[in-house]
């Protein structure tokens, strides 16, 4: 099938060079580890290889042309990100990653001023959360005395909201909660969550890593105070990813890491900061890692975020369908495409996931296997791990049915189902 309703899946292919690659013994490669991190097409390598080869200065720095053209580069794409979550640039702030926004937070929220979190304070997250939003969460509890509760996820892997009301307490400072799961695909609803934590005055953070890349996400609409995302899962470059924050809370938070670039005045006895989002860009910025995700980004508007939702709906569905039919396969999490990415985790009876990704890269399809980043996830899910495909805009109904033939033959090669 080379045009598969919503993007044209085989022009899409074309400018993935990667996608070109033989692997184990001549096999085309089949890559289903999106989710892990993306290809990068062509339009994204030539931005970061034109910013290396015309555009390479320091940003902010050099008063002579180089320069400008730099913090041009590194400003626009702030700009085109704003646009791209409905923010303004200066709610835009360029982190290493996901990871190191929602530390940049978490860290933020353990230092001085109105939004200092107080011993006895709570902190809420989930069950669902990759460590990244779970693990700085549970520092800032040890920096500051605050408690730790979490939301439990229900056996078929969606979150439970019963008690959402009485978790969000007084004493809530964040609800830090994932868009989307990188295993099970859910996407809980954030923004009532969103609508119920600020009713008892409580800040929300979306964990956007595997959401940004596949819908389309307006912050305005979510109502979110935060969202944390990484480049390197949206088709850009690695070693740069976005944190957005509301101004004014921006504003009353101080500096997570400090250092040149991101001060006002500096005195041996001590220093002021600059505004944000620069207070929390210390150091010589990703100039071409910022020119390689302005890249990704108009790629993606190019296809159209709905597209690209429509698209991986439509692998997701195939995918579950699939799966479903055979014998001995357990998939983790809701088993429709309602408020569900393109995320399917299973289990295959009598095989242990390592054995199922050996088996599958031997037939030149790359999954992820073990627990993801999201062991109490796997915990609550009763898996100690599982095998993981996740879809992206240049993959095709025909390497689904190669995913679900490479499951049976592991099965017939493990003799198990
Ligand atoms: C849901 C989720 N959150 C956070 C992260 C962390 O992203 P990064 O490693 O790019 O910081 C990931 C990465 O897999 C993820 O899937």
């Amino acid at each position: 099938m080379s045009t598969l309703g919503h993007l044209d899946v085989e022009a899409v292919r074309a400018d993935f060079p990667a996608l070109t690659r033989k692997v184990r013994n001549h096999r085309p490669l089949v890559y289903l580890d999106s989710g892990a991190t993306s290809q990068k097409p062509v339009q994204v390598l030539d931005a970061v290889r034109s910013a290396y080869e015309q555009h390479n200065a320091a940003a902010h720095r050099g008063t002579h042309l180089l320069g400008e053209e730099a913090t041009d580069l590194y400003e626009g794409a702030r700009g085109k990100l704003a646009s791209f979550l409905n923010a303004d640039p200066g709610e835009i702030v360029f982190t290493k990653n996901a990871t190191e926004a929602i530390n940049l937070v978490a860290y933020a929220l353990s230092g001085p001023g109105r939004l200092q979190v107080q011993p006895g304070d709570e902190i809420l997250i989930t069950e669902m959360e990759h460590h990244a939003n779970l693990v700085p969460w549970q520092q800032l509890c040890e920096r500051t005395g605050a408690t730790l509760r979490w939301l439990d996820v229900t056996p078929e892997g969606r979150l439970d909201l019963d008690h959402l009301d009485s978790m969000i307490t007084g004493r809530t400072r964040i609800v830090a909660v994932t868009h989307q799961s990188n295993v099970t695909g859910t996407i809980p609803p954030v923004a009532e969550i969103a609508r119920a934590a600020h009713e008892k005055g409580s800040l929300v953070l979306a964990d956007a890593a595997q959401s940004v890349p596949h819908q389309p996400v307006d912050v305005a609409a979510l109502g979110v105070d935060f969202l944390a995302f990484s480049a390197h899962k949206m088709l850009g470059p690695y070693g740069i990813g976005v944190l957005f924050g509301r101004a004014e809370l921006l504003e009353a938070m101080p500096p997570f890491l400090t250092g040149g670039s991101m001060i006002e005045v500096v005195r041996m006895e001590g220093s002021t900061f600059l505004p944000p989002p620069q207070r929390f860009e210390p150091g010589v910025p990703p100039i071409a890692e910022a020119a390689g995700l302005a890249a990704a980004v108009d790629y993606l508007n190019a296809l159209g975020m709905s597209n690209v939702a429509a698209h991986e709906e439509s692998l997701t569905a195939h995918a579950l369908d699939a799966l479903r039919e055979i014998d001995g396969v357990r998939i983790l999490g809701p088993d429709t495409t309602k408020d569900r990415g393109g995320a399917v985790a299973f289990e295959v009876d009598g095989v242990h996931p390592h054995d199922v990704g050996q088996v599958l890269d031997e037939l030149g399809i790359a999954v992820r296997t073990g627990h993801h980043c999201a062991w109490p996830l796997h915990r609550a899910l009763g898996v100690q791990a599982s095998t993981r495909a996740t879809f992206y805009v240049y993959n095709t109904h025909d390497e689904v049915d190669a995913l679900a033939a490479g499951i049976r033959y592991a099965q017939r090669f493990f003799r198990a189902g």
